[in-house]
């Protein structure tokens, strides 16, 4: 059966490779993570008070736009409003839960927006369908729906054309009927070439939804590759993961990830075709903490290094063994290694000693050359091209360096 072709917004969006997701909202100030409000039973008109404290002094669009491309991610979902139901964007009317009736007084989402463009960064509208703010969630789910969707057309209307919509919150009432023809119909007449996305959660990684929705979305762990033979629609992967354990800042949670697991994470997105949209939490007053940005701007190195393959490596019938793999592009194919050792000398190198062949199948075009992306050693293989057969010598890290997975180039 056929595989369909992606209409040329998710061909686009598949491109992107790499985003930064922004939770950023009320529940900032409490350093409990976006849920606080609900788990820890927050009184609706206590938690509402945070408002009264919201300044977003240290919010800066542009430097968080440059905080993204320099991890070299290409697009930005921000929270523009999360489940409490406080909006970051002038809700023009609709209700004064939003950052212009803050202290903050500015429609932060606008800032966000502008600081993308002038950074090149594609900006993408996050915004919940699940609401504990407004009462007609419960009360009046299609007076409710009306509102979310006139939200909605506010951010399709008054920031230009941006990257997508994306959607969280439906799993919360599975069985109700979201009108979801209104909402995307709304999206489609005002921004005809926005991706949208609406989150399966936990519980439904990767599975199709609406016909209209343009991607399956995994949150956490590690994507499945998608089987799309027979599908009536391409669609794009994207899994989106916290750089901790949770979304919204928790000020007592330790648990982050290094560059190598963010490299190691990206791979294994990109190993099936997937997006990778890696959160962030910024502090109350809006700036990204520092141990986030430095361990993103560090894999970011990494990520240049491998430009060629990362944004446009599509994955192929060429196979590896473990955590190997390949990815295809135009101009050839890349091998994606994990678990090699450092060479040198033996009283200062440790870890793996995966120095020395690694085999793939299904490469059946005869390789010209093969070296490492990182420094350009060429590389010893072995190929039988009627088997499919291919042997690569994969070299240890020259001592003072590792690239966690290392990658090299096979050219015809
Ligand atoms: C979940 C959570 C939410 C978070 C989202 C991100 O659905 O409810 O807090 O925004 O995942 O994907």
């Amino acid at each position: 059966m056929a595989v369909p072709q992606p209409e040329p917004r998710i061909a686009r969006f598949e491109k992107l490779a790499y985003g930064i997701f922004i939770h950023w909202g009320l529940y900032s100030l409490l350093g409990q993570g976006e849920w606080a409000q609900f788990i820890k039973k927050i009184p609706k008109a206590e938690y509402m008070k945070l408002k009264d404290r919201f300044t977003a002094e240290e919010f800066d669009g542009r430097e968080t736009a440059r905080i993204a491309r320099r991890a070299g991610m290409k697009y930005a979902v921000l929270t523009t409003r999360h489940h409490d139901g406080f909006s970051l964007y002038d809700t023009c009317g609709l209700n004064d839960y939003d950052a212009v009736h803050s202290p903050a007084g500015r429609d932060l989402v606008a800032e966000f927006v502008e600081g993308c463009r002038q950074e090149g960064i594609i900006p993408f509208f996050y915004h919940t369908t699940l609401d504990w703010y407004q009462e007609s969630f419960e009360q009046d789910f299609d007076a409710y729906l009306e509102y979310l969707r006139q939200s909605v057309e506010l951010l399709c209307r008054n920031y230009g054309d941006i990257g997508g919509l994306w959607f969280d919150g439906n799993w919360s009432k599975a069985e109700a009927d979201w009108k979801e023809d209104e909402l995307y119909g709304t999206i489609r007449r005002y921004q005809p070439e926005a991706m949208i996305i609406n989150n399966t959660g936990l519980s439904a990684r990767g599975e199709a939804g609406h016909p209209e929705l343009d991607s399956v979305t995994f949150e956490q762990g590690r994507p499945s590759p998608i089987d799309r033979e027979g599908a009536g629609k391409y669609l794009a992967a994207e899994m989106c993961q916290t750089m901790n354990t949770h979304w919204g800042i928790g000020s007592l949670d330790f648990k982050y990830m290094s560059p190598a697991e963010i490299i190691g994470n990206l791979c294994a997105c990109r190993k099936v075709g997937a997006n990778y949209l890696l959160n962030v939490g910024p502090t109350a007053s809006g700036r990204i903490p520092d141990y986030e940005t430095a361990a993103l701007t560090r894999a970011g190195d990494w990520v240049r290094l491998h430009e060629k393959v990362l944004y446009g490596g599509k994955p192929c019938s060429v196979a590896g063994q473990g955590g190997d793999f390949a990815l295809e592009t135009d101009d050839g194919i890349y091998l994606f290694i994990s678990n090699l050792a450092i060479s040198g000398n033996e009283n200062v190198t440790i870890g793996p000693s995966g120095d020395g062949p690694r085999a793939f199948s299904g490469l059946q075009r005869k390789v010209s050359s093969v070296r490492w992306l990182d420094n350009d050693e060429p590389l010893l293989y072995t190929q039988d091209t009627d088997s499919g057969l291919f042997a690569l010598h994969a070299t240890g890290f020259p001592y003072g360096s590792n690239l966690v997975i290392r990658v090299a180039e096979a050219d015809f």
